[in-house]
């Protein structure tokens, strides 16, 4: 295109949307547009697979749901777009601890990546959405993250905008309905795949593709570090992960997991319901239990879902509450054994890992990064990097090795971990009241 007409363009547009001009700018990145999926690594199958037959991808529909994606119309504010915290230019996340949405206002979970999320078992770190679609609702009824009142509200808001009635007539072939909201934005959703990183490429048989560190981290990924447990891949699990839920301790030191799992059952059992659990987790204290608030099973408290591995140089920091700011700091998570709390998965264990090991690790995961995060992700890594040369705040070395903590001295009796400690007897795991889970129900 003439740079001329480029800039005329841009005037016109400006002239339009002046309202969002931010959401507008991200919406034209290249980042932002719906990706080939003729990539390395693309599981095929799979994906007509994770295509509903109900709302099949058709151009409208995909290109509908960009413009709903990047609009601040859909909050109550006219402030917040979903991508305000899913923003392609970092990975479609803010990059924050945990999101702000309405006012400034501060939830308790890390924003996951939308990139690839429409191969999710489930959505959210603890499940509580079954589908894309499903998951919109959350954020846009949220009080502290759109805004807006209820779904009807939301409907009434966007039938008023007449360029839309067009838009919904074109795709769906009527007039608004939040139902066509959600599958419009669920199918640009589904065109965000991103796969064709030097991985995908060593595995397709490119044996320069990554480094021989990397290719050292690799054997650790599926040996000593037992990544490969929890985070397996192959041509079912593409994102490397179970996506099942695991306590590996992230919310133990903060979480008092036994009276706040029983104020949510409390609460849970005079209003259950999709809308009350988005409260629960984004708005108190009691995000912290995880699955538990879906499940209300005793063994999922503190459960979060594996999460992917795609690209995390992009969509730092780290874990459901984004606790951790580096890579070295997640592995130094698993080289102590978690953290130590009644309710930890069996899976995790004190590693022995020594410093170039996690070196090697970080070298691995850094080759899952797509080509259009290429350079983000490499100065991340070279900060990060810098950064964890003298800032390990979960370091512990001696708990890694097994010289302390839970196998040191103290832990040495004939049960183990497990044993009637003095902190389990504290919280017993099936002490939540003696109620019968299935009344809560
Ligand atoms: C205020 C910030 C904010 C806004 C606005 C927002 N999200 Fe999110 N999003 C989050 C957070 C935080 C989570 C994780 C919440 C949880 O798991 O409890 C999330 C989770 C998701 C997930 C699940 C991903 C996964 O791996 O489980 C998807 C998909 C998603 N958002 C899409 C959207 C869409 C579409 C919109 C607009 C309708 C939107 N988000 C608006 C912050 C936001
Ligand atoms: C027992 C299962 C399990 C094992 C073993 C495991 N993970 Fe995880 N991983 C999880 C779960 C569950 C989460 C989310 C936890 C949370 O946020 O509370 C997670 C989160 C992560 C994250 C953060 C992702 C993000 O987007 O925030 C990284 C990175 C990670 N794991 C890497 C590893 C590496 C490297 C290893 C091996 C040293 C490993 N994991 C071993 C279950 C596991």
């Amino acid at each position: 295109m003439a740079r001329s007409k480029l800039i005329l363009w841009g005037v016109v547009t400006l002239a339009i949307f002046a309202f969002s001009s931010r959401a507008l700018a991200q919406a034209n990145q290249p980042l932002a547009q719906p990706k080939s999926t003729n990539q390395v690594g693309f599981p095929t199958d799979l994906y007509h697979w994770v295509i509903p037959p109900d709302n099949p991808l058709t151009p409208a529909k995909v290109s509908l749901g960009k413009e709903l994606f990047f609009d601040s119309r859909l909050s109550a504010d006219d402030k917040e777009s979903c991508s305000t915290c899913h923003d392609p230019q970092k990975g479609f996340t803010d990059q924050l601890p945990t999101s702000m949405g309405i006012h400034a206002q501060f939830g308790q979970r890390n924003a996951p990546s939308v990139l690839n999320a429409m191969f999710n078992t489930l959505q959210f770190w603890d499940g509580r959405a079954p589908t894309l679609e499903a998951q919109i609702q959350g954020p846009i009824t949220n009080p502290i993250e759109m805004g807006m009142a209820s779904m009807d509200a939301e409907v009434a808001k966007l039938r008023a905008i007449p360029e839309y009635a067009a838009d919904f007539q074109k795709a769906f072939g009527g007039q608004i309905t939040f139902h066509d909201i959600e599958r419009a934005i669920a199918s640009y959703e589904r065109t965000q795949v991103a796969f064709d990183s030097p991985f995908d490429r060593f595995l397709a048989g490119d044996q320069k593709a990554i480094s021989d560190q990397a290719k050292r981290g690799w054997a650790l990924y599926n040996g000593q570090g037992r990544c490969m447990s929890c985070h397996g891949v192959n041509p079912t699990q593409p994102l490397f992960t179970d996506f099942k839920f695991h306590n590996i301790g992230v919310s133990a030191h903060k979480s008092d997991f036994v009276p706040l799992a029983r104020k949510a059952l409390a609460l849970l059992s005079q209003k259950g319901g999709l809308q009350e659990i988005d409260r629960l987790a984004i708005q108190t204290d009691m995000s912290g239990l995880g699955r538990f608030l879906v499940t209300k099973q005793p063994h999922d408290i503190g459960g979060f879902r594996t999460m992917g591995l795609r690209n995390l140089l992009v969509t730092e920091p780290y874990f459901h509450d984004g606790s951790q700011a580096t890579l070295w700091d997640v592995i130094d998570h698993y080289n102590k054994g978690g953290v130590q709390n009644p309710y930890l998965d069996g899976g995790i264990v004190p590693l022995g890992l020594s410093e170039s090991q996690e070196d090697d690790l970080v070298a691995f995961l850094a080759t899952l990064t797509s080509p259009e995060y290429t350079k983000q992700a490499q100065k991340e890594y070279q900060e990060q990097f810098k950064r964890s040369r003298t800032d390990r705040p979960q370091r512990d070395e001696a708990a890694a090795m097994g010289l302390s903590g839970r196998n040191g001295p103290g832990f040495s009796g004939p049960f183990g971990d497990i044993g009637p400690g003095e902190a389990a007897m504290r919280e017993n795991p099936a002490d939540l009241g003696g109620r019968p889970v299935d009344s809560l129900k």
